[in-house]
């Protein structure tokens, strides 16, 4: 179908055709007949590559120019700032904001843009506070819907659809995804249209390599003359047929390793297959850009040899040069976990899957789901990228071969199931039921319930099991005190209605609530041990236990009866005491060296305290801990921006000064806004690090500053 039959406003046709867009492809123009572009729901189920998330951007902002706001979700914070790039196309018909984060605030400044990017976190909790702009939204895009199977982040997607569909939101839903096994289910649960399609633009080969061979699943062969490890001969093989290669692996540590090899490889070919010069100039940007200069040298002498390594440990701007290499070729062969894994486009005509079993820390080795193993072989052969693309997966054995052909390959996609009503999901979940409005009998709950996924997929039995789960859930949240029952009626209690807006699960404001009674004395290793027990913040393994750090956090529980021979706790100490480095200013390449642990990583850590460390703080408040309130957002600051806590007011108050910055002022004699507004830029310009645009934009902030508030008063609001 071509683009000028299509019902857009001729602005928008007009961006599409700029982007390479002439016509449509089949499973688009099928989505259009369903009424995409009209406001009717759709669920795309298919294929990779087949154009959906490009279709759902054009329905966004069509919705936007009309007067429906959209709101655009993606899975993870850094593809909602990637998403926030595409839409830069449509500068100019639509307004775009992005909102993640701060799920305690209902953002009412949203309400004046046509197009809000957003996790699916903070969608479900902006649902939560019930802002009023919610009546004008006019269409929810949920992109990657597979995830609503995942034990985590499924329970948060069906609350949106299942909120949605209660408040009587008049919102258009498009959900999107190239691997579900069972869509049916999934557009009736939606009351969604369905479009379901196998045709992909570009042809997708895939095979299985053992012995040197590979073997299609069409019955083709190749042999592969480059004598390596499988994953190393396979990229090899591919850059040396004028291609490039994305490799996946299942451990960060491998990333780099597999890397290495790669590039020994291209540096023995004498660097025939890459462009050294221009390399070796990506690889100076690197290593300036990177936080950690032990992993800008790592990763800067591979890409000198045109290969890089790509994971959660490196920071957002460290892996957007990678892409960006990868992208113009300058970079043959990326290494990746799954951070590269789902959406994203690179031109990948050779996906190479080293292994299809991964470690879980709870279950050791597993086998991945066939849907994330499509997920991986869809980077390849992206359009106008590649003329086709090859998925090649590594055996270990003849019998593995088969077995990744059988399954893999050629087998279904796991059907997705609901997680919600487990206990965890389903406590949570109903807190916001009840504290947001949504429903307060028993029999209301049951009824809201009605329009989850899980409940359909309960079948005959779902009404009994969910008044059966929903009445044990509700109880549990009276007990802890954060409901209360009058006569049918459940209520938010104070605190209720505090944890709800805080976003936190009860499960983890309660053992807040037990820690903060519980705790003598006040250390702050003993504050970030509090924060850090809520299960979303990952534990670290690497490193020394330290027997004070220890000994200081079980005197600061004593009722907690901590054991210093626990495995379990020792991890937490370690990871305490890895935070308690960062926010003493140690420097990123002693934590990486020490704990394994990285700017990316870093980062992660400080959205969690920014998230559970400040919520924790107000749980004291509202507990009348006014001291203890003040200190955990002290040291959640300092875990924020990892700086001592001389540094705050700096770091906390003044835009463009981070830790590196607000240390070298500092060190200068520039110790609070005070000092500052008494300079002039000549004399904040020789501070190393700041330049004299910076200077004269510190100084002016800094009077403002003082000269609302008056010196020495501090309240913290400057957003990160
Ligand atoms: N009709 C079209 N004509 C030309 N290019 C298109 C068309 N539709 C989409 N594209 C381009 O094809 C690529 C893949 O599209 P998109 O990312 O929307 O696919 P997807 O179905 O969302 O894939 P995935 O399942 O992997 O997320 C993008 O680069 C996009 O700009
Ligand atoms: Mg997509």
């Amino acid at each position: 179908m071509d683009l000028s039959r299509l019902s857009l406003p001729p602005a928008l046709r007009d961006i599409l055709r700029r982007r390479g867009v002439e016509r449509l492809y089949p499973p688009q123009e099928e989505a259009v007949r369903a009424g995409i572009l009209e406001g009717a729901s759709v669920l795309m189920a298919t294929a990779t590559a087949s154009g959906k998330t490009l279709l759902a951007e054009a329905a966004a902002v069509k919705a936007g120019m009309e007067g429906r706001m959209a709101v655009f979700t993606v899975p993870l914070k850094a593809l909602a700032y990637e998403k926030q790039l595409h839409f830069s196309y449509y500068e100019g018909l639509v307004d775009v904001a992005v909102s993640t984060g701060e799920y305690s605030s209902e953002d009412r400044w949203l309400g004046k843009y046509d197009v809000v990017i957003t996790t699916y976190e903070k969608l479900d909790s902006l649902l939560r506070h019930r802002p009023n702009w919610l009546s004008n939204v006019g269409l929810i895009v949920l992109d990657e819907i597979h995830y609503v199977g995942d034990p985590k982040r499924g329970p948060v997607l069906e609350s949106i659809v299942a909120k949605a569909k209660y408040l009587g939101l008049k919102a258009q839903i498009i959900a999107l995804s190239a691997t579900i096994g069972n869509p049916e289910a999934l557009a009736k649960w939606l009351g969604a249209r369905l479009v379901k399609s196998d045709w992909r633009p570009v042809p997708l080969r895939e095979g299985v390599y053992h012995g040197g061979e590979i073997t299609y699943s069409d019955g083709g062969k190749r042999r592969v003359a480059v004598k390596a490890e499988p994953e190393v001969a396979l990229a090899v093989d591919a850059i040396e047929e004028g291609g490039q290669a994305l490799v996946f692996v299942n451990s960060r540590a491998a990333t780099a390793k597999v890397a290495g090899r790669i590039a020994e490889f291209i540096a023995a070919s004498g660097e025939k297959l890459i462009d050294p010069e221009a390399a070796a100039e990506l690889a100076r940007r690197a290593q300036e850009v990177a936080a950690s200069k032990a992993i800008g040298r790592e990763l800067a002498g591979v890409i000198a040899k045109g290969v890089a390594f790509h994971n959660a440990g490196l920071e957002l701007e460290l892996r957007r040069i990678v892409e960006e290499g990868f992208r113009r070729g300058v970079i043959k062969a990326v290494v990746s976990t799954t951070t590269l894994a789902a959406g994203v486009n690179l031109p990948a005509r050779r996906v190479v899957i080293a292994d299809v079993r991964r470690r879980d820390p709870l279950l050791g080795m597993e086998e991945i789901p066939v849907m994330e193993y499509r997920q991986m072989a869809g980077r390849a052969g992206r359009p106008g990228l590649d003329p086709y693309g090859e998925a090649i997966a590594a055996a270990s054995s003849e019998g593995e071969a088969e077995y990744i052909m059988e399954r893999y390959i050629k087998g279904p996609i796991e059907p997705v199931r609901s997680q919600l009503f487990s206990d965890v999901n389903l406590r949570s979940h109903l807190l916001g039921v009840v504290g947001s409005g949504y429903a307060n009998r028993l029999d209301d709950v049951v009824d809201y319930l009605s329009s989850t996924l899980a409940y359909s997929q309960l079948g005959a039995v779902a009404a009994s099991v969910a008044r059966a789960k929903a009445e044990k859930s509700l109880e549990e949240l009276t007990a802890w005190g954060f409901l209360e029952k009058l006569g049918e009626y459940y209520y938010a209690t104070e605190l209720g209605k505090l944890v709800n807006r805080l976003y936190l699960d009860p499960e983890t404001a309660a053992t807040y609530i037990d820690m903060l009674r519980a705790m003598r004395g006040s250390s702050p290793l003993a504050y970030i041990y509090l924060v850090i027990k809520a299960p979303d913040v990952p534990k670290i393994w690497r490193g020394r236990f330290n027997k004070k750090a220890a000994a200081e956090i079980i005197s600061a529980f004593p009722s907690l009866l901590l054991d210093e021979d626990d495995e379990e706790f020792r991890e937490e100490v370690k990871t305490v005491e890895m935070l308690w480095e960062w926010a003493n200013e140690a420097d990123e390449d002693k934590l990486y060296e020490k704990y394994g642990v990285g700017p990316g990583d870093l980062r992660v850590y400080a959205d969690l305290f920014e998230w559970l460390g400040l919520a924790a703080a107000e749980l004291a408040k509202a507990l009348g801990m006014e001291e203890r309130a003040e200190e955990l957002r002290r040291v959640s600051y300092r875990v924020i921006y990892g700086v001592r806590e001389e540094l705050l007011e700096l770091v906390l108050r003044l835009e463009g000064v981070g830790r590196a910055r607000a240390r070298a002022l500092y060190n200068a004699g520039y110790r609070s806004l005070a000092d500052i507004a008494k300079a002039t830029p000549a004399q904040l310009a020789k501070v190393p690090g700041i330049g004299e645009r910076l200077a004269s934009s510190i100084i002016e902030q800094a009077r403002a500053l003082t000269a609302a508030e008056g010196e020495g008063l501090l309240k913290w609001t400057k957003r990160r």
